[in-house]
């Protein structure tokens, strides 16, 4: 399948977030990346529910919400009322990983697990079968606008060489520092969602940022 992109939105404008949601709509982009961070589970404070609420409306595309929180089962159902279609909770902040998927899926929303750039890719063995989506790191979670961590390359072929035997149906979300220098070399070695938040709103024309991102033909050949 072609690769999706998840704009993540933790860098667009919150004084005018309509604007930058109504932008995403016209786009090419795929699914609407967003960053829910409690300051525990990472060194930074996001939004919560009443934005995530305010988004859905406006939204055209599915929420792709990512928790960086501890303990996410206590609020799962808040995000899926909220509007998230796609849960994805890091494998470090859950004691009981398959109860929590399966929570995610009673829900009915997809469901993900992520996993920060120390954490390999051998811990999802017990897990693959069960997800929906497997979110690979490629930065310390916290903050838009970091540099991409190259042990991910690494990380993406083993999970690819995983899910063609266990989920060949798994999406492989690659997350932090996704640029056009690097696009499409993560597609090359197996990835099929990338988000990209400061690649996206930091660009003159945020629209042609995620044309040239769905678009790497040429880069790859
Ligand atoms: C980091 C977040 C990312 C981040 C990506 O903690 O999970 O989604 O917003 O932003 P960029 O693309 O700017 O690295
Ligand atoms: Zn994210």
């Amino acid at each position: 399948m072609d690769h999706l992109l998840s704009p993540s939105i933790l860098t667009a404008n919150f004084a005018n977030l309509q604007k930058d949601i109504e932008m995403l709509n016209q786009s090419e982009a795929d699914w609407m990346h967003v960053d829910v961070m409690d300051g525990v589970f990472v060194p930074n404070i996001s939004f919560g529910f009443a934005v995530i609420k305010s988004i859905k409306q406006l939204a055209q595309k599915p929420l792709d919400v990512h928790l960086m929180i501890i303990d996410p089962d206590r609020y799962l159902e808040d995000f899926k009322n909220a509007g998230a279609a796609i849960i994805t909770v890091h494998l470090e902040a859950c004691t009981h990983l398959n109860r929590t998927i399966q929570k995610i899926k009673e829900l009915g929303c997809k469901a993900g697990v992520a996993i920060n750039p120390h954490t390999p890719v051998a811990l999802l063995e017990d897990i693959i079968e069960e997800v929906d989506l497997v979110l690979i790191m490629s930065v310390n979670p916290g903050f838009g606008a970091q540099k991409f961590i190259s042990n991910t390359y690494k990380k993406i072929k083993n999970l690819k060489t995983l899910s063609e035997l266990r989920n060949p149906n798994l999406y492989i979300e690659i997350d932090g520092g996704v640029d056009q220098n690097n696009a499409a070399l993560l597609i090359n070695a197996g990835a099929n969602v990338l988000v990209a938040g400061n690649a996206v709103f930091s660009a003159s024309s945020p629209g042609s940022a995620i044309s040239k991102l769905k678009h790497l033909e040429k880069a790859l050949s």
